[in-house]
């Protein structure tokens, strides 16, 4: 049991080239990769993952076309909506974390009724990262500090201690990173978090990415020898 990650992260990349490639528009890859998210949830509950994240929008995706942009977090807020009783009824928690300033009031509002709503469920935790970059992360969470710290505590501030102010705060860092598409870059996600984070790359792309998918990277996980610097 103990080779099942207890935190798997996914930078699902990949649905405009899957579009592309059978010549439909980019947002079709998109719409397609929500069934992708679907699958790993079911497949990672069904697991015993205890937490799945997903980096759904980062800060620099804001600088994709308008349009795309829009139909990203019409989309968003539309599969969250639909999703909400299938989450209750399995017992999935649902969180979204990232930079609020540029998400419309309507979206914000809708994140907060649905991670109220799941808050008390157990199974698995599902967190989507929006608008999210991981130098923003460790750039709020030194703010947060400075403001709640007197300048004597913030100075003997520990490693262990830093964790809390980050918006992953109370979650254990991902064991497995899963990134698709052929991409071997962090593309800015969480960059503290997976210091000791298991990386696997595939060139499948993410609205190819399943189930059988999803278990062959755990595989693959159970197979990694973590040493985290120590001779074994
Ligand atoms: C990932 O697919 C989804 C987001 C980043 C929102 P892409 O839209 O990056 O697809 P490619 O990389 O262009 O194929
Ligand atoms: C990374 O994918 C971000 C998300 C999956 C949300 P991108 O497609 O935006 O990343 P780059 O541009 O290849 O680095
Ligand atoms: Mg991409």
């Amino acid at each position: 049991m103990d080779t099942i990650p207890q935190h798997v992260s996914i930078i699902m990349d990949g649905n405009g080239r899957w579009a592309k490639a059978r010549g439909m528009e980019r947002v079709k890859g998109h719409m397609e990769g929500v069934e992708s998210v679907r699958a790993c949830l079911e497949a990672a509950a069904e697991a015993g993952v205890k937490y799945l994240s997903v980096y759904a929008f980062s800060e620099e995706n804001w600088n994709r076309p308008q349009e795309e942009v829009m139909f990203l977090m019409e989309l968003m807020m539309k599969a969250m909506r639909k999703e909400l009783s299938s989450f209750m009824e399995n017992d999935i928690r649902f969180v979204v974390l990232g930079n609020r300033s540029r998400l419309s009031r309507g979206l914000c509002d809708t994140i907060d009724d649905m991670m109220e709503r799941t808050a008390g469920n157990k199974r698995t935790t599902l967190i989507l990262f929006l608008s999210y970059s991981g130098k923003w992360d460790l750039l709020q969470a030194m703010k947060k500090a400075c403001a709640e710290l007197t300048p004597e505590q913030f100075q003997s501030m520990e490693l262990q201690d830093f964790d809390r102010y980050l918006v992953t705060a109370g979650i254990p860092d991902p064991d497995l990173l899963i990134r698709t598409s052929g991409e071997l870059r962090l593309s800015n996600y969480m960059l503290w978090q997976c210091a000791y984070t298991e990386f696997y790359f595939t060139d499948v792309l993410w609205p190819d990415f399943r189930k059988p998918q999803f278990l062959e990277a755990l595989e693959a996980y159970a197979r990694r020898d973590r040493r985290y610097g120590k001779v074994k």
